[in-house]
C-alpha cells in the first residue's frame, strides 16, 4: 500500500555524527553500457541500446558507443577507485560482449575482459559486485521477440552460467537483474527505453520473464558458485504518495504502488503476484505467460536484496493521462511533475523516501539483508578554474540520503551496505550525456577523469564508517518535513 503511514525520521533531531554498523559495505557503481564504450572490441554484438540510439530514441542521438571508454581505460579506472578509498565496486557484465547473439558459445575475449576487471579490483583490494543484466539485451534476442518471449529467460540462465564459470572463482557477490521495472515497463510499455516498444500486454509478459530469468539465474549461480557466494536481485522501489484524497486518487496510488513495487516484491519475496495488480494487468494481458511452477522459481531464496532509490511518485487520478505509459492497464493515473528542489534531471529530492522504502520492505516482507545498490543525483557540475568540481549540492544530497539510511538502520532495518550512483559520469540512457551522476567528472572530449569534491567527501564517509560531525545540513525538504 502507499507508504505515507510510515513514520518519518526527524533528521534535524538526529546526532550530527553518525556511525554505520561494523562491516558496512561502502561502494560505488556503474553499468556496462553506461561506461564501457568499446563496442568494436571482443567480438561484442549489438545490444538493444545500440539499436535504440541509432533509431533516434536518445537525446541528441547520443549512444554508448564510446561512453567513458572504460573498456579501454579499465586499469586506470580501477586504480582511481582504489585511490579514492572505495572498498567495493558494483559493475555489470555486458551480455552481448559475452554472447554476441545472446546464445551459444561465449566470446573468450569478452570473458577475459571481465576476468581482468575482477582481478584488477582484487589486486587493489576492491570488492567486486557483479550484476548480470543491466538492460543491454543482445539485439538478436530482441529480434527473436525480446523479454516478452519466454525463451529469453532461458537464454539468460545460459548466459549466467557462462559468467559464473568465468568469474565464480574470484567474485563472491552476485546480482541477477537490475531494476526489472525499468526494463519491462520503460522498454516495452512506455517505449522511452530500449527497445522502444509501446505494447502494454508485451510489457506484462516481459515483467514475468525478467522475474523468471532472475529465478532461473539464482538456480544456475547456486549450482556453479561456491557456497559462500551471495546472490540477489536489485529492485527500484518508489514510495507512492497521493496528490489528492478522493477514492479515485487513492485507487490511482494503489495501482502505481502495485506496478512499481508489489509486482516485484511479492513474487520474489512471497512467491505470488498480488491479486489486485493481476486484476489491473488483466485488462491488457491474458496472463497466459505465467505457468505452473514459475513463481516457485521466481521466489528462490536470495542472500541479499539490492534496492535503488531515487525518488517518490506523487500520484493522482486523471482520466486518460497515462494512455501510453509505464503503467499497463492503468491509463487514468497521473504522476505529478516535480516541485523544487530537484536534481538537474528534474527528479525531486526526497531523502525521506529512502527511509520509507527501507522500512516498508522490512515491515511488509521478511527480506534478506538489504543493500542500497544505487543512490545518487545529477547536478550541473562544471570543472572550475583550478581543475576542481565543487559539487556541494551532490554532497548535501548524499549526506541527506545517508542520514535517511542511517535512520532506517536505527529503526531496526538490516541494511548492510550503500553504493553511490555513480563512480563516473556516464551515458544516462535515453537522456544521453545530458546529466552527470558521477563522483568523478568525465571530460568526454579527452576522457580525462577529475574526482569531484563529492568523491573526496565520500572517501571521508567510508574512512569514518559514517558521517563526520562537520557534514553539511541536508537540503530541504529534509526528512521530517511535512
Ligand atoms: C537507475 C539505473 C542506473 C542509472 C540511474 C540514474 O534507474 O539503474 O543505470 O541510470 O537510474
Amino acid at each position: 500500500m502507499p507508504t505515507s503511514s510510515v513514520p518519518r525520521p526527524r533528521v534535524d533531531a538526529l546526532p550530527r555524527a553518525l556511525r554505520f554498523p561494523d562491516n558496512f559495505l561502502w561502494g560505488v557503481g556503474t553499468s556496462a553500457h553506461q561506461v564501457e564504450g568499446g563496442v568494436d572490441l571482443d567480438g561484442r554484438g549489438p545490444s538493444i541500446w545500440d539499436t535504440f540510439a541509432a533509431r533516434g530514441g536518445t537525446r541528441h542521438g547520443d549512444s554508448g558507443a564510446v561512453a567513458a571508454d572504460h573498456r579501454r581505460r579499465m586499469a586506470d579506472d580501477v586504480a582511481l577507485l582504489a585511490r579514492l578509498g572505495v572498498p567495493a565496486y558494483r559493475f555489470s557484465v555486458a551480455w552481448p560482449r559475452v554472447q554476441p547473439t545472446g546464445r551459444g558459445l561465449a566470446s573468450q575475449a569478452g570473458l577475459d575482459f571481465y576476468r581482468a576487471l575482477v582481478d584488477e579490483l582484487l589486486a587493489h583490494g576492491v570488492e567486486p559486485v557483479v550484476t548480470l543484466y543491466h538492460w543491454d539485451l543482445p539485439q538478436a534476442l530482441e529480434d527473436a521477440g525480446g523479454w516478452p518471449v519466454r525463451d529469453t529467460a532461458y537464454r539468460f540462465a545460459d548466459y549466467a552460467g557462462l559468467v559464473a564459470d568465468a568469474l565464480g572463482d574470484r567474485a563472491r557477490r552476485w546480482g541477477t537483474v537490475n531494476e526489472p521495472w525499468c526494463a519491462a515497463m520503460l522498454g516495452y510499455a512506455a517505449g522511452v527505453h530500449a527497445p522502444g516498444r509501446t505494447e502494454p500486454g508485451a510489457a506484462v509478459a516481459a515483467a514475468h520473464h525478467l522475474l523468471l530469468a532472475h529465478g532461473l539465474g539464482v538456480d544456475v549461480l547456486r549450482g556453479r558458485l561456491s557456497p559462500g557466494a551471495e546472490v540477489g536481485i536489485t529492485l527500484n522501489p518508489y514510495p507512492v504518495v497521493t496528490a489528492g484524497t478522493s477514492d479515485a486518487d487513492l485507487d490511482a496510488a494503489r495501482r502505481i504502488d502495485g506496478i512499481a513495487n508489489r509486482l516485484w516484491y511479492d513474487p520474489v519475496l512471497l512467491g505470488r503476484y498480488p491479486d489486485d495488480v493481476l486484476d489491473d494487468l488483466s485488462t491488457v494481458s491474458d496472463l497466459a505467460h505465467v505457468r505452473d511452477g514459475d513463481l516457485g522459481v521466481v521466489s528462490r531464496p536470495i542472500d541479499v536484496l539490492g534496492l535503488n532509490y531515487y525518488r517518490r511518485y506523487h500520484v493522482s487520478y486523471e482520466r486518460g493521462a497515462a494512455a501510453v505509459s509505464p503503467w499497463p492497464g492503468s491509463p487514468d493515473v497521473s504522476v505529478a511533475a516535480p516541485d523544487e528542489p530537484a536534481t538537474a534531471n528534474g527528479w525531486r529530492i526526497e531523502p525521506d523516501g529512502l527511509y520509507e522504502s527501507l522500512v516498508r520492505v522490512a515491515t511488509d516482507y521478511d527480506p534478506p539483508p538489504l543493500v542500497v545498490h544505487e543512490s545518487g543525483g545529477a547536478f550541473p557540475d562544471a570543472v572550475g578554474p583550478h581543475g576542481r568540481v565543487e559539487d556541494d549540492d551532490r554532497i548535501r544530497f548524499l549526506d541527506a540520503h545517508l542520514r535517511a539510511a542511517h535512520a532506517a538502520v536505527a529503526a531496526g532495518v538490516d541494511l548492510r551496505g550503500y553504493f553511490v550512483w555513480s563512480f563516473l559520469d556516464n551515458f544516462e540512457w535515453a537522456e544521453g550525456y545530458a546529466h552527470r551522476f558521477g563522483l568523478v567528472h568525465v571530460d568526454y572530449a579527452t576522457q580525462a577523469r577529475t574526482p569531484k569534491a563529492s568523491a573526496e567527501w565520500f572517501g571521508g564517509v567510508v574512512a569514518a564508517n559514517g558521517l563526520p560531525p562537520a557534514s553539511p545540513a541536508p537540503p530541504g525538504p529534509a526528512c521530517g518535513d511535512p
